[in-house]
């Protein structure tokens, strides 16, 4: 059987500079775990028009969609601000999630204990906090028609519309009931079936979806209550299943609990290909940076751990995804630090190759 494949595709800003760790660690568990990966490498987003005059060369999409799993840096920049809509840097990343038909995108919020001061929160709210939201990516509000602004008499009108299929809401539901088979079997479905039709049948598809997983705790929650609970209590959640609108700021809202942007990865999934294994784009949640980008200030850990989700979603390498993340966590609990993650009390920060190199020694 030939080895795994990956296409990376740094991108922009600190894209690159937190990839050449990532590729570290992927040289360290070929040569060390016995796990090689064919791995190409390619440009997205400016780097990518500057070269060939299109955010995503049409080759890069043909791989694309022949690998197990792409891992994507960053893109963009102030140097593309202003490239007309159709070739900024962002087109090539909504491309490759459309084309690749990634629907289903998860957000883990995870709180590492060394850094839980870093959080808005009190620490044992957040302490040992590990949650994932499951965010239907490609339907919904931000897709639906009628859509637009309109002259109505004598004013305007903006319009979009939530729209939801049941095979749309199944997918999506199937993705997060299978993960949380895959952690402690707990999902609770968040909408507003209270006052939106589309809530009512989303309800009704995933608790039916949830008749396949009799092993699964299925709760449902208004998601407006799931914002209150996400800042009051969040520890009593696990895996949480929503829509696109919802699921946009319920996951951004759960994943600022944890502290930097410099930490936190995501997946995107779509359906499963010809192997068996579910279409998959890695990358971390963080943006090109050009604040901090060439300076050596970024910190690499978002991108590692996009790169253990990896390991653990497309992989089935559970065990050596928790091998990377305990090996961020004991760099961490050791006071290793990039600049991101400085608090008031001062001390050295590492550069991202420093970081790089402490997380290997920990690996080792
Ligand atoms: P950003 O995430 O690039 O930066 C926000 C702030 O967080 C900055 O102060 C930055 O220095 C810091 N930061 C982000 N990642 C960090 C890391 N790994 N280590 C240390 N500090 C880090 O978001 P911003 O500034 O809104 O956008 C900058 C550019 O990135 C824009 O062109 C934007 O369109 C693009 N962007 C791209 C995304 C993507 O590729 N998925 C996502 C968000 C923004
Ligand atoms: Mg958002």
């Amino acid at each position: 059987m030939s080895n795994p494949s990956l296409l990376i595709l740094p991108g922009d800003g600190i894209g690159p500079e937190v990839m050449d760790q990532v590729v570290r660690v992927i040289d360290w568990f070929g040569a060390k775990r016995d796990m090689p990966f064919d791995v190409s490498t390619d440009l997205v987003g400016g780097a990518a028009y500057d070269a060939h005059g299109t955010p995503l060369h049409d080759d890069t999409m043909a791989k694309a969609l022949q690998v197990d799993a792409v891992l994507l840096g960053a893109v963009g920049g102030p140097k593309y601000d202003d490239l007309d809509f159709s070739v900024k840097p962002e087109r090539g990343l909504l491309r490759l999630r459309k084309e690749m038909d990634l629907f289903s995108n998860l957000r883990p919020a995870q709180c590492f204990d060394a850094l839980a001061d870093f959080s808005s929160l009190k620490k044992d709210i957040v302490a040992g906090l590990d949650i994932m939201i499951v965010r239907e990516l490609t339907s919904g509000v931000y897709f639906g028609e009628p859509r637009g602004i309109f002259e109505e008499g004598n004013e305007r009108v903006g319009i979009n519309t939530q729209r939801y299929t049941e095979g749309e809401i199944e997918r999506a539901a199937r993705s997060a009931f299978d993960l949380a088979m895959k952690r402690s079997k707990k999902l609770c479905s968040m909408e507003k079936a209270n006052v939106m039709e589309s809530g009512i049948l989303w309800r009704e598809v995933v608790t039916r979806v949830g008749q396949d997983y009799p092993e699964v705790e299925l709760s449902h929650m208004y998601a407006d209550n799931g914002a209150m609970q996400l800042v009051r209590a969040p520890k009593q959640f696990d895996v949480i299943v929503t829509d696109n609108l919802f699921g946009d700021i319920l996951s951004d809202c759960a994943a600022m609990l944890t502290g930097s942007l410099g930490m936190l990865p995501s997946a995107s999934l779509g359906a499963p290909m010809e192997n068996g294994r579910a279409r998959a784009m890695y990358e971390p949640v963080h943006g090109s940076a050009p604040d901090i980008a060439g300076q050596g200030k970024a910190n690499p850990i978002a991108c590692m751990l996009s790169f253990a989700m990896a390991l653990r979603y497309s992989f089935d390498h559970g065990d050596e995804a928790t091998r990377l993340e305990n090996a961020i966590e004991k760099v961490l609990a050791d006071g290793a630090r990039t600049a991101d993650l400085m608090g008031p009390e001062g001390g050295t920060a590492l550069s991202t190759t420093e970081m790089g190199d402490v997380i290997l020694a920990a690996l080792d």
